[in-house]
């Protein structure tokens, strides 16, 4: 089964809409007339989508997404940002499951879920995030983790809508500090995520369900880890800040 790469780019709380456009511009420039193999997302903060959209025009081969949607539909939700308010934007892709909304905005395995049921019922493709800590690693119960994630994240879907969604596993210890899985522990990870999706959901779902890699990924080591049979792509959060670097990644994806 071969599945397309897809490499996005996490901006978290950095590029405001100014220089959204100015990277944006940069980026066209930097990837043109290259070979560019794989499905690229732009996640920003929610107020710089339209400038990135802007700065995009006709550019379909490049895709936008959020960083968060609500569970709720509408209503007396202050700071939240609704399905039917990303898809009058267009948008293709959510992250949802973050380890940093898991860790400091207190999201539940089952707030996911319903995040999840949301956007798929919108016809936005979830981009789940699932990773263990570094005392979970040490532990040694990393598998217990991601299993728990996967199966309370993604409860009551359909083998279809599993097949159709992107899964991220996020070491949490890897995030932002410069220490990378190695790509034997990486696609050890992608393997067991995949055999997990294979018994809940069929084999199927496992085979065509696309897993990215997040943590650390910089242009030295994105081709190594994307070497991996399980490794469909990466969801870059540092490297994707500057032009140069996540132009580097998506040129150099196969
Ligand atoms: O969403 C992206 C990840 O959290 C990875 O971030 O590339 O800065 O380690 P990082």
């Amino acid at each position: 089964m071969s599945r397309k790469p897809i490499i996005a780019a996490n901006w978290k709380m950095n590029i405001g809409p100014a220089e959204g456009t100015q990277f944006i511009e940069s980026f066209k420039n930097l990837i043109k007339g290259k070979d560019v193999a794989c499905d690229v997302v732009i996640i920003p903060p929610f107020t710089t989508i339209p400038s990135v959209q802007n700065a995009l025009g006709g550019c379909s081969c490049i895709a936008a997404g959020a960083q968060n949607v609500s569970q709720y539909d509408n209503g007396a939700y202050t700071g939240e940002i609704s399905t039917s308010m990303l898809n009058e934007l267009n948008l293709k892709y959510v992250v949802l499951g973050h380890s940093e909304r898991r860790q400091y905005f207190g999201e539940t395995d089952a707030i996911i879920n319903s995040k999840i049921k949301k956007a798929i019922a919108a016809g936005i493709t979830p981009i789940f995030c699932i990773g263990e800590t570094k005392d979970e690693r040490l532990g040694g119960i990393l598998e217990p983790v991601l299993e728990i994630q996967l199966k309370g994240g993604l409860k009551d879907l359909t083998p279809e809508e599993v097949s159709n969604l992107v899964i991220a596993y996020e070491p949490v210890w890897a995030i932002g500090t410069g220490l990378t899985a190695t790509s034997k522990e990486a696609q050890e990870a992608h393997s067991f995520i995949r055999k997990v999706i294979s018994d809940v959901f069929g084999a199927d779902a496992a085979a065509k369900v696309r897993i990215q890699y997040g943590g650390s990924v910089k242009p030295e080591n994105v081709e190594e880890l994307m070497a991996q049979p399980d490794i469909d792509g990466a969801l870059v959060g540092g490297a994707s800040l500057k032009p140069e670097s996540f132009a580097a990644l998506v040129t150099s994806a196969k």
